[in-house]
């Protein structure tokens, strides 16, 4: 089945902070978890590129728009790759092949009656460059300093009809057509959709205060508002009335989306209201909007990150200090699904070092290690069963099952909490059978080829577990255990017990989680 997955498009205005690797390696997570369970996964990312902060930074640095944008878009794909992200699309919002849907959509939409042109009058803030609301006046009903130099200015615009959509968002939020998750958010789209019942939605910018845009077909002493460019971003790369002849995918095999993965931020008003309206506007159907998944936000010491705080984290640093490993198990870890988690350096340490390094890492070094040294790096045949080995393999049954069963639900915090109760498990067991002991009397030899295979196969099952979350180190796993061939092919509904097969021969251990030691003056 073909598996259509995007994340939100970065802001080219500046580095990437940890906030954007979260999303991304997210959804390279659920990308690959897709893949193990053999769907024909298709994961779209990329950057947004145009609009008013870029233009104002890079005028700042005295620079074109597109020169910045440029730059700092480069900054993105080398995390990217430094993080191993597995993606299908590139989307960048000044790719030619992009302008050019926009374009049609602009073009159609306003031949259809969608966009009509109208006068504003409002306060403006000129320092801010944007209209100002009474939402925006402060107690005593003026525009504080922050909004710098107001001025009343008289506008004119182009609007795209929203009101006339913001009934059938309704009803298809609430049939659940529009599927939001986790579902608690379905409430602040609807309180959302209260506020903005009856309003249009802006969608030009007059080139004498914003140049760096796709300028409207139509009226080309405007651009495109950058909400309404990057959104179709999900649509124009996914090969929405692209050319003849065009290498982009084939929208209709792929569209809709399985999941739109956003920050909370940006879920209203763009993802659920404008997104929706504007599919609709194009003739899309309540069955063709996409999901919406959203997640929550990393903070800093229960503090928004912010360049002003001097708070943001480097994830490119992080990737360098503790390994890429590290970060993204720790990105997707240590915060549950739709909610919010501080960034903290010493739980990553402390989660690596505990779960990886001393579980899963001592695990796979025992198991190999005894293997080596007491069945000569081979799992024999054997008959012999306990009633700990039916409770090992009850263990491993019951930790895939819930594994699935949170990975379904994009929860991978839970899906990992699931599978180290099963490594914990397989730490007990060899503590209590002694293979050690074992070895040394030669009647209990069935029954030390027994223990040695329960734990061998809980690694070669953990390795594949891991795979969409740390794909680098399970691969390591997978190479210790010599199951490359074995599992090269496997499907998760084909991880049942029994992956190595008898007389299985063993590799070398080697630390796949060397422990990260930090110098206490390090900090
Ligand atoms: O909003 N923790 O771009 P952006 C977790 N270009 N996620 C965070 C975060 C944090 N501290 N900070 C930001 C934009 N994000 C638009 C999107 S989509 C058509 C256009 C998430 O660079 C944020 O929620 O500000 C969003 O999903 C993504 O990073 C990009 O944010
Ligand atoms: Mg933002």
């Amino acid at each position: 089945m073909p598996y259509f997955i995007t994340t939100a498009i970065d802001y080219a205005n500046g580095a990437p902070h940890i906030g954007h690797a979260y999303e991304k390696v997210l959804g390279d997570v659920i990308s690959r978890y897709q893949r193990l369970k053999g769907e024909d996964v298709y994961f779209l990312t990329g950057v947004d590129q145009h609009g008013q902060k870029v233009q104002q930074t890079a005028e700042k640095e005295g620079i074109h728009p597109a020169t910045f944008s440029k730059k700092n878009t480069k900054k993105f794909l080398k995390l990217w790759e430094k993080l191993g992200l597995q993606y299908d699309g590139w989307a960048e919002t000044t790719d030619e092949r992009h302008k050019a849907c926009v374009q049609k959509i602009l073009t159609k939409l306003e031949a259809e009656g969608q966009l009509y042109k109208k006068a504003y009058k409002g306060f403006y803030s000129v320092r801010q460059e944007q209209f100002l609301t009474d939402k925006e006046k402060n107690e005593q009903g003026e525009f504080g300093s922050e909004w710098g130099e107001v001025v009343e200015i008289e506008e004119e615009n182009w609007y795209f009809k929203l009101s006339e959509h913001t009934d059938w968002l309704r009803q298809t939020v609430e049939n659940n057509d529009l599927e939001i998750t986790p579902a608690f958010r379905k409430a602040d789209v609807l309180n959302a959709l209260d506020r903005t019942s009856g309003t249009d939605l802006c969608i030009s910018r007059p080139k004498e205060r914003l140049r760096w845009g796709i300028e409207l077909p139509f009226d080309p002493d405007y651009v495109t508002y950058v909400w309404f460019d990057a959104l179709i971003n999900y649509i124009s790369f996914a090969g929405y009335e692209k050319a003849e002849g065009s290498d982009l995918p084939d929208f209709d095999y792929w569209w809709p989306a399985n999941a739109h993965i956003i920050g909370k931020d940006i879920l209203v008003p763009p993802h659920a209201i404008y997104w929706p309206c504007m599919l609709h506007a194009m003739g899309f159907s309540e069955k063709q909007m996409p999901t919406l998944l959203v997640h929550g936000w990393w903070n800093i010491r229960g503090e928004k990150m912010s360049k002003s705080i001097g708070n943001v984290v480097d994830p490119d640093e992080l990737a360098d200090r503790f390994g890429v490993d590290a970060l993204r198990y720790y990105l997707v870890r240590d915060i549950p699904m739709g909610k919010d988690s501080d960034f903290d350096v010493e739980r990553l340490i402390m989660l690596f070092n505990t779960e990886l390094a001393n579980d899963l890492g001592n695990l796979l070094n025992r198991s190999l290690n005894m293997t080596k040294r007491f069945l000569d790096a081979r799992l024999p045949e054997t008959s012999y069963d306990d009633e700990e080995s039916q409770k090992l393999r009850k263990s491993f049954t019951e930790s895939v099952h819930a594994y699935q069963e949170s990975m379904e639900l994009y929860d991978v915090a839970k899906a990992l909490a699931a599978l180290n109760n099963h490594i914990s498990f397989c730490n007990g067991y060899l503590e209590r059978q002694r293979p050690w002991e074992l070895a040394k009397d030669e009647s209990q030899q069935d029954r030390l080829a027994a223990v040695m295979y329960h734990v061998v196969e809980s690694c070669a099952h953990a390795a594949i577990l891991l795979s969409p979350i740390v794909p680098s180190a399970s691969a390591k796993i997978i190479q210790q255990l010599q199951a490359e061939e074995l599992t090269s092919h496997l499907k998760l509904s084909d991880c049942q017990w029994g992956i190595l097969p008898t007389g299985h021969q063993t590799g070398k251990p080697k630390p796949v989680f060397p422990r990260i030691e930090i110098e206490k003056n390090e900090d």
